[in-house]
């Protein structure tokens, strides 16, 4: 049996569709499972040591993700603890790129660094995935592209290599399926470097309509946000995120998806092509 923890996600959602295609045995845990992705769903909360007992029990290998927010750490913690407890014997985990290139709590470089130690320190096996931005953080905007309004620039002409969240996911399942990757930390990314106004254009081109981009300060993005109510740490984190993305970019390929999938890594245009419905 495979753990697919945040099942509902972005990279959960995929890995657990890939690996029910494959015709494996699949646990889809979420705190809500009327929006399990299929296999056996199991309702627990990475705040709830009791249920994640219940979703680890029986597994033999498991994607561990926690969603991003100030109790990652404890949260990766407790997921470990039930782990050991159940006897899995491979963990993935759900990293970022740039994870320990800042020991600063309010750097979000740091957040994954406590999980990839704790793991490491349990004797489970363990791959450590470290994606890059995900394409599909794109369909944020889509409410500002079917309205026509323009779309919020945060980070100028900063560049970052974009990667679809369904190679990641393809990574997982291959890291999760066979042992090729024990012990591996891989950089995920897409096969180019682009900047908003970027992935703008290539939304602009596949939808057949012009788009124009906006520059917020990241000041009043503060602002806004904390108008809006979001939790002040995380308002920071974004803050500084944005910051290193708008004067420095992140400007590296990784060919990991091309070493581990025997393919190049997904385009963003073929993101945005299997995706137009959501913006139209
Ligand atoms: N977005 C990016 O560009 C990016 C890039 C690199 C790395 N990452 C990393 O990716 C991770 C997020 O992955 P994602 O984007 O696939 O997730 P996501 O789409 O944001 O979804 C979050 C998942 O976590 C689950 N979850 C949240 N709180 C929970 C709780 N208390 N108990 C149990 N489950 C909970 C949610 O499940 P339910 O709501 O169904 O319970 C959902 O399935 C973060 O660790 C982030 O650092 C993201």
């Amino acid at each position: 049996m495979i753990l697919i923890t945040g099942a509902t996600g972005a990279i959960g959602s995929q890995t657990a569709r890939l690996l029910l295609e494959r015709g494996e045995a699949v646990r889809s845990m979420t705190r809500d499972p009327s929006r399990s992705p299929g296999g056996e769903a199991v309702q627990a909360d990475f705040e709830d040591p009791r249920s994640l007992r219940r979703a680890f029990e029986g597994v033999s290998a498991a994607l561990l993700l926690t969603g991003f927010g100030g109790r990652l750490k404890e949260h990766d913690q407790a997921m470990i603890e039930a782990a050991g407890a159940a006897g899995v014997k491979k963990v993935v985990k759900l990293s970022a790129i740039g994870t320990g290139d800042s020991d600063d709590p309010g750097d979000a470089r740091s957040w994954h660094v406590p999980g990839e130690e704790a793991i490491k320190a349990s004797g489970i096996a363990w791959t450590m995935l470290r994606p890059a931005g995900f394409a599909s953080n794109s369909l944020g905007w889509a409410a500002a592209v079917r309205s026509g309004g323009p779309i919020p620039n945060f980070t100028g002409d900063g560049v970052q290599p974009v990667i679809d969240p369904r190679d990641v996911a393809a990574v997982a399942v291959a890291a999760l399926t066979t042992s090729a990757h024990d012990s591996r930390t891989y950089d995920l990314t897409g096969p180019d470097l682009l900047s908003v106004p970027a992935q703008v254009s290539i939304l602009a081109k596949v939808l057949g309509r012009p788009l124009e981009t906006v520059e917020i300060p990241i000041e009043a993005a503060k602002e806004q946000m904390l108008a809006s109510g979001a939790d002040p740490s995380l308002v920071a984190v974004a803050a500084t995120g944005w910051t290193m993305l708008k004067e420095v970019g992140w400007p590296h390929l990784s060919d990991a998806v091309q070493s581990v999938l025997g393919r190049p890594a997904t385009s963003y245009e073929s993101w945005v092509r299997d995706h137009r419905a959501a913006f139209s």
